[in-house]
């Protein structure tokens, strides 16, 4: 009989909304034996395992919750860390604040993640998006397949739940890809977008379809307007997608934020690509082919991103 012991481990950092609702989802799909949430809050991750772990029994799994506060050694030997530790922009404060105090909390995670999982790989859910990744990688220094951002599968998302919404249909039918940064300057691309198979464009009116996209780039900011805080249930349902696709070697297709050493024409660059995702993290950057008002709107979300990236050095926080 063979009695080796496999333990699959994830580590979901910040037990906030989104850290708690990806553990929740890690957990219920079994993605790993242990699933660990960290927080720098004293007992709010033990109190959120403690009431998630208390739904096995009704929503039957046994993946096992653990909650810690701060206490990094219990994360040792992760196979996949899940960093949503931060701020959310508050009145008053500027885009530079919310970089520095941000940066400063994924540094810190970031340090202690690697000195425990040396082997993680890393998925950063803070914002801003894209600088955080960068953040992370630079203070990981490991290799950029294992650092990775969850926005695109976000995005992707919201702008196929508003596709389904508006064309009467069911969302699993829709694929859709998108690139570029985590925000209104992201490139959603109605032509590598289908249902079942069918180009989107043969469905729905262009009129119709420029709402939907202006939409999808505003998505978060409309939920901070109901909500009053950014959402949740979308974000750690991506992040724990990612999570799937990783551990299960899924060799799934996912827009992800990536380091681009050349590909799409950029270098030294975090911005959303497609990528082949599986069991070594990052296993392949896919470039489509881009036509010339695709690839206006994809150089000026580089550009946009790269600002942001050189505020960020400026401040030389690493
Ligand atoms: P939240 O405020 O509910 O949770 C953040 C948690 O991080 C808090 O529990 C806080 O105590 C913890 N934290 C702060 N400093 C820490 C440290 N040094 N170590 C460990 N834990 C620490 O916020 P929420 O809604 O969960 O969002 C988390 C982050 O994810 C924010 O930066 C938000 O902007 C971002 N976000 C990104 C999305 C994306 O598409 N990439 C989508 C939604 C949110
Ligand atoms: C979102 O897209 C604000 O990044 C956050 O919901």
């Amino acid at each position: 009989m063979n009695t080796t012991k496999v333990t699959v481990k994830v580590t979901v950092i910040g037990a906030g909304n989104v850290g708690a609702t990806c553990a929740q989802i890690c957990a219920e799909r079994e993605l790993a034996n242990e699933v660990v949430l960290l927080d720098v809050k004293e007992g709010i991750s033990e109190g959120k395992a403690l009431d998630l772990w208390q739904t096995a029994p009704i929503n039957y799994y046994d993946s096992r919750l653990t909650g810690v506060t701060n206490d990094y050694s219990r994360t040792a030997n992760s196979d996949v860390v899940v960093i949503t530790s931060g701020l959310p922009r508050k009145p008053g404060m500027s885009r530079d604040d919310l970089i520095s105090v941000n940066a400063g909390i994924v540094r810190q995670v970031t340090e202690n993640v690697v000195k425990y999982s040396p082997n993680a790989i890393i998925i950063v859910v803070s914002n801003p998006l894209d600088v955080m990744t960068y953040c992370a990688y630079l203070t990981a220094k490991v290799a950029p397949s294992r650092v990775l951002g969850m926005a695109g599968v976000l995005d992707t998302a919201r702008y196929r739940a508003f596709l389904a919404e508006a064309l009467g249909c069911s969302p699993k039918d829709i694929q859709a890809l998108l690139l570029g940064g985590h925000g209104d300057t992201m490139v959603p691309l109605p032509r590598y977008t289908t249902v079942s198979g069918i180009p989107v464009t043969q469905l729905i009116d262009g009129d119709k379809l420029s709402a939907i996209i202006e939409r999808t780039k505003n998505g978060g900011g409309e939920l901070v307007k109901l909500m009053g805080t950014s959402a949740w249930y979308a974000p750690g349902s991506a992040a724990a997608q990612m999570v799937e696709a990783i551990l299960r070697d899924q060799k799934r297709i996912f827009p992800c934020c990536v380091k681009l050493n050349g590909e799409y024409g950029v270098k030294d660059i975090f911005l959303g690509v497609p990528v082949k995702l599986g069991r070594e993290g990052v296993e392949q950057i896919i470039e489509i082919e881009l036509n010339e008002a695709e690839r206006k709107d994809f150089d000026a979300s580089a550009k946009a991103v790269r600002e942001v990236m050189n505020v960020f050095d400026e401040m030389k926080l690493i």
